[in-house]
């Protein structure tokens, strides 16, 4: 079964063949004037005109036979031509069972779908994370859950930078501090120890440390770059220390992730490719690909058509070391070996746009993957009031552990304040106060058009009025409540009939779910998913204010709304859930 539009749609495509038009002519939505009518097609125009017809004839013609068809209650011809359609209340009371019963919500799955490698997260071993991967890490958790609720088979990789020149400072930082350690001794034959040499602590501290220093002294610099070449090539204690730093950083990054409901299914990084890149590079050379340029091997992805310069993918550096864009390549040789996707996309800052483009066009030009099946999904900056990207007080980049504690401190504050955690115990509150911080952060994020940037502002995320995360929990928890309520009462819910125009607009909400889901995915916008969930909830607010439900007095009555909440509260934590929103059971 499908929502009405999908219905609607097919009736009047069917009406346009029969009088000699395509059926495309028949796509029905939802009416811009709701007071007038539930749907509309504005086909009847554009028909006529191919055929030097009169409009309203036209649209008179497909009246006449889509009238009384399946759904359809009533259809009017309007203006030049348009088709206003009503639909019945049977047809929005068996919509709504279908939504309350089905395993989708009604929210369907896709006709085709692919095996898809989601690259998210980008969190980089030993640097702190800050407010730009809290973007990447809920808009790639959302597409994850998104593709996988619509069918697509998914793998989330979180790609942990772990061989650049971070790496090189925390050796050199570890071994200025504490050069005694194995890992320094060209003499130890090893076993290395299983007791990692650092705490998460010491990492935070060697790091900041390090780069400090470097920028000082370009000796120390030096000695960074040269510790990398060195880990690169293969130095046993280095190597030993940088599994130990990934372990210790993935711990770290776990505790932050999992307060964002954000989840990977792999925890690959750059540095574990480096055994395919040998391979690569002779198979580039081999292709004619590879060209040595001043030292350096690079792969020319220049067109004729770039309107921009189109500066060279570097493969190997000239001091025989590799960087970014030969582990990205090298990262797409490994997912095509171990996990045959037929498509990769990238959530990645927008400003590493040129990468990509790169990246793709070398691995399009390798013959990995055609390029058209890569994507990168770039998103906007986290700014402050004065429009530039975000920073603290101290003027620092933000932090996401700091960023995740304030909005949990603010989420404690406004619970105390609304005082709807009245008779809760603390544990049960601090999971509440979890649950508000985390819809209020991944909320605020997802609702933009992901391109754009938005500005930081925690008192109005955290607010539980507005289009925010916490408003969308209210509403959830407000039906749970009234449910348990009146199951308590012993009243359960029962068949739903329509009857307000307050629950006609409603199911029509409810009805936009499947192709809200299909937008969202098409374009890869969770904006569109977080409009839908804000509509239903606005919908349902209204008939809350419009109609009692639980203390209704006409059983049928009563237990027809308790059904319509029913569905509605399952439509509407199914969509939070593919946000990653969970409501608790009261608040
Ligand atoms: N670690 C990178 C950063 O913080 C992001 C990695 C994105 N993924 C990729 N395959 N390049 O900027």
């Amino acid at each position: 079964m499908s929502d009405l539009a999908t219905e609607l749609s097919a009736a009047c495509a069917a009406a346009f063949e029969a009088e000699g038009f395509e059926a495309r002519w028949g796509a029905v939505r939802r009416s811009d004037r709701p007071e007038l009518a539930d749907f509309q097609c504005n086909g009847c125009m554009g028909a006529a005109k191919l055929q030097g017809l009169v409009p309203r004839d036209l649209a008179a013609k497909i009246a006449e036979r889509i009238s009384g068809q399946g759904p359809i209650e009533r259809v009017d011809v309007a203006g030049p031509g348009f088709l206003n359609i009503r639909v019945s209340g049977e047809a929005l009371s068996r919509q709504t069972e279908f939504i309350r019963t089905d395993a989708q919500a009604g929210g369907g799955k896709l006709e085709a779908t692919e095996k898809v490698v989601i690259d998210f997260g980008g969190p980089n071993v030993a640097k702190p994370m800050h407010v730009g991967h809290l973007r990447s890490a809920v808009i790639g958790d959302t597409l994850v859950r998104l593709f996988r609720f619509l069918g697509d088979d998914v793998t989330g990789d979180a790609h942990l930078g772990d061989w650049g020149l971070q790496m090189g400072h925390l050796i050199t930082e570890l071994f200025a501090e504490q050069p005694d350690l194995v890992y320094f001794d060209p003499d130890f034959k090893g076993p290395y120890p299983d007791e990692p040499p650092v705490t998460i602590e010491d990492l935070g501290r060697l790091y900041p440390q390090a780069s400090a220093r470097a920028k000082e002294d370009p000796q120390r610099n030096e000695a960074s770059q040269l510790a990398v070449a060195e880990m690169q090539a293969g130095h046993p204690g280095y190597r030993a220390l940088l599994r130990h730093f990934i372990n210790v950083s993935v711990e770290a990054l776990k505790v932050d992730y999992s307060f964002l409901g954000v989840e990977f299914d792999l925890w690959k990084g750059e540095s574990d490719v480096d055994d395919l890149i040998p391979g690569m590079v002779e198979d580039l050379k081999a292709k004619g690909l590879a060209k040595l340029d001043d030292g350096a091997w690079i792969i020319d992805v220049s067109r004729e058509s770039d309107k921009k310069e189109m500066p060279p993918f570097m493969l190997i550096n000239s001091r025989g070391g590799t960087g970014y864009h030969a582990t990205d390549l090298a990262t797409i040789v490994d997912r095509i070996e171990t996990l045959h996707p037929d498509r990769m996309l990238y959530v990645v800052d927008q400003r590493q746009a040129l990468h990509f483009e790169q990246v793709f066009r070398a691995a399009d030009m390798a013959g990995l993957m055609a390029e058209e099946r890569m994507e990168h999904i770039g998103f906007g900056t986290v700014n402050g009031t004065d429009g530039k990207p975000f920073k603290t007080r101290e003027g620092g980049v933000l932090r996401l552990s700091d960023l995740n504690r304030m909005a949990l401190e603010e989420a404690e504050k406004k619970i105390g304040e609304t005082g709807l955690s009245g008779d809760i115990g603390d544990e049960e509150r601090g999971k509440i106060a979890m649950l508000v911080a985390r819809a209020a952060l991944r909320f605020a994020d997802l609702q933009n058009v992901r391109t754009t940037n938005y500005v930081f502002d925690l008192e109005r995320f955290t607010s539980f009025e507005g289009k925010t995360g916490p408003y969308m929990l209210y509403a959830a928890v407000r039906i749970k409540s009234l449910l348990r309520r009146a199951r308590e009462a012993g009243h359960e819910p029962g068949p739903v009939t329509i009857e307000r125009d307050t629950e006609r607009a409603l199911v029509l909400a409810m009805d936009g779910f499947a192709n809200a889901l299909a937008q969202s995915h098409a374009k890869r916008q969770p904006h569109i998913l977080c409009e839908h969930v804000y509509t239903l909830a606005q919908a349902f607010s209204a008939l809350y204010a419009d109609a009692p439900i639980a203390n209704e007095a006409d059983a049928a009555v009563r237990a027809s709304r308790l059904g319509l909440c029913e569905a509605v509260l399952k439509q509407l934590e199914t969509g939070l859930g593919i946000l990653g929103i969970e409501a608790p059971d009261r608040m």
